[in-house]
């Protein structure tokens, strides 16, 4: 999609908050359209643009509004075949550049397809081309560019997620990472069997013990020359390529989700090309363990203590517990990184699908004196970029709920706060400043409503952008 300024095109789009002026040649709508929020409406006005699309953002506008609006007007436009929108710059109280970026990062995913295994075209796709801007101040050509890369991004996540698991083992992950890696100039190292079994990674290892396919462990790299942090952040993604639960097997309905239980590793290789192509003064870290789960003749079985990257010695006690057996290894070998700061995020737990749905993340952070204020910079860049989380408690008590018999710990802590004793065992193997994001419920959508389209949401993205962004700023 290019940006520029310029004049009303044959589809010319007019946001508009409640109660405010229709433009001139759309005073006949007056009946029809207040503006109200989610409302939307085509017209074919005699004089001016071919096609005036007035979408409502309601009393009090926000950037998301805007964002799920601009989705909505991408689809329209895709229905009609438009290629060239233009955008009449909207009077709102709101920073001039984030009503830009919000609204080409909504045109962007709200006009997301995923066309790969289609061999009939039934509608052929419209992708919008061209973004021009009727009226805008200065600044907004380069505001509505970060929006245009954030969309994109997200979008690549969401093709990660969306890919067919029969044609995405975890080398080829590692190679659509390595590929993002070689087009935006960031580094990539990609670790098969031997460097994994040379590591120790056991956790790894004993999930992988199942398939046919070799494990991956990706790191990725963006330190640039004036990175303002002389200790990394390190992103980590949980990258199960299909999880049928293994020994411990998932019941059948439903269990095609399962292909986007790599949606963790999506989001933090879609928010390590956001990094590098704004090209944000940040020195980051990405590491990516990567398998699928599945039953076979060496498969690890309930019962088994495996010893894990760590040293620390882990009960399977439910072998559909995979994600944190093979997070727990890039957690304990990002020490060696002295990181700043550490993030995972990861499919894992139902639990979490069952406490927020999929309207937020869960977040958890480790106990320690910078625990709050932490926590508040994640939810409020959730909040600003859209991928919105919310915290959970991390008391000690829960995890007592871990406690094995035999082995240090177990990999289940039972029903009660599922998605907490997940976070609880992940601590286990951290000694730095983390947080730690279960992505269950909002990195799969079941319907396409504003600029979510149904199928993986690419979750994430968008907050590491924001979250590095605030820490270039220092915020
Ligand atoms: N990948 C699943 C979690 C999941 C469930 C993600 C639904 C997205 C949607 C994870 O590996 C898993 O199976 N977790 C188990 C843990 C349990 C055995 C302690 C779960 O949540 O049931
Ligand atoms: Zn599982
Ligand atoms: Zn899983």
């Amino acid at each position: 999609m290019t940006t520029s300024t310029g004049l009303p095109a044959s589809f010319h789009l007019v946001f508009l908050s409640e109660g405010a002026d229709l433009p001139v040649g759309a005073e006949v709508a007056a009946d029809d359209f207040t503006g109200k929020a989610e409302s939307s409406l085509v017209l074919y006005p005699a004089d001016g643009p071919k096609r005036l699309v007035l979408l409502g953002l309601g009393a009090s506008p926000d950037v998301e509004t805007l964002r799920k609006q601009a989705g909505v007007a991408a689809r329209l436009a895709a229905g009609k075949k438009a290629t060239t929108v233009s955008v009449q710059w909207p009077d709102l109280d709101l920073a001039d550049a984030e009503v830009a970026e919000a609204i080409a990062e909504g045109l962007v995913l709200g006009g997301y397809r995923f066309d790969r295994y289609r061999t009939t075209q039934e509608e052929p796709p419209a992708i919008i081309e061209a973004l021009v801007w009727v009226g805008a101040p200065d600044g907004t050509v380069e505001a509505s560019e970060q929006g245009r890369i954030l969309g994109e991004a997200t979008s690549f996540a969401r093709d990660l997620v969306n890919t067919s698991p029969g044609d995405q083992s975890a080398t080829d992950l590692a190679m659509a990472a390595k590929r993002s890696a070689d087009a935006h100039g960031y580094e990539a190292q990609v670790w098969s069997m031997g460097e994994i079994i040379q590591e120790g990674m056991g956790g790894l290892l004993a999930v992988n013990r199942g398939s046919e396919e070799p494990p991956t462990f990706t790191r990725l790299e963006w330190k640039p020359a004036d990175a303002v942090n002389e200790q990394p952040i390190v992103l980590v993604g949980k990258g199960i390529v299909f999880d049928t639960g293994g020994l411990s097997l998932k019941p059948s309905s439903g269990m095609e989700k399962m292909k986007g239980d790599m949606g963790g590793a999506a989001a933090v290789i879609g928010g390590i090309e956001a990094v590098a192509r704004l090209k944000l003064p940040v020195w980051v870290i990405a590491l990516v363990p990567s398998t699928d789960n599945r039953p076979g003749k060496n498969a690890y079985v309930p019962g088994e203590v495996i010893t894990m990257h760590s040293g620390a010695t882990v009960e399977v006690l439910n072998t559909d517990a995979e994600g944190r057996m093979i997070l727990a290894d890039a957690l304990s070998f990002a020490k060696r990184f002295e990181p700043e700061l550490v993030i995972d995020f990861a499919t894992l737990t139902g639990a979490q699908v069952i406490a927020l749905g999929p309207l937020a993340a869960a977040i958890m952070t480790n106990e320690d004196d910078g625990a709050e204020a932490r926590t508040q910079r994640v939810v409020d860049a959730g909040q600003r970029s859209g991928d919105r989380v919310w915290p959970l408690p991390m008391f000690a008590g829960y995890k007592k709920l871990l406690e094995s018999d035999v082995a240090d710990l177990k990999n289940v802590g039972g029903r009660a706060a599922g998605t907490i004793t997940a976070g609880k065992f992940l601590e286990h193997f951290t000694d730095y400043p983390w947080v730690h994001v279960d992505i269950a419920g909002p990195s799969f959508a079941n319907a396409t409503e504003g600029y979510a389209t149904k199928g993986g949401t690419g979750f994430g993205v968008r907050l590491i952008a924001r979250m590095i962004q605030d820490r270039a700023l220092k915020k």
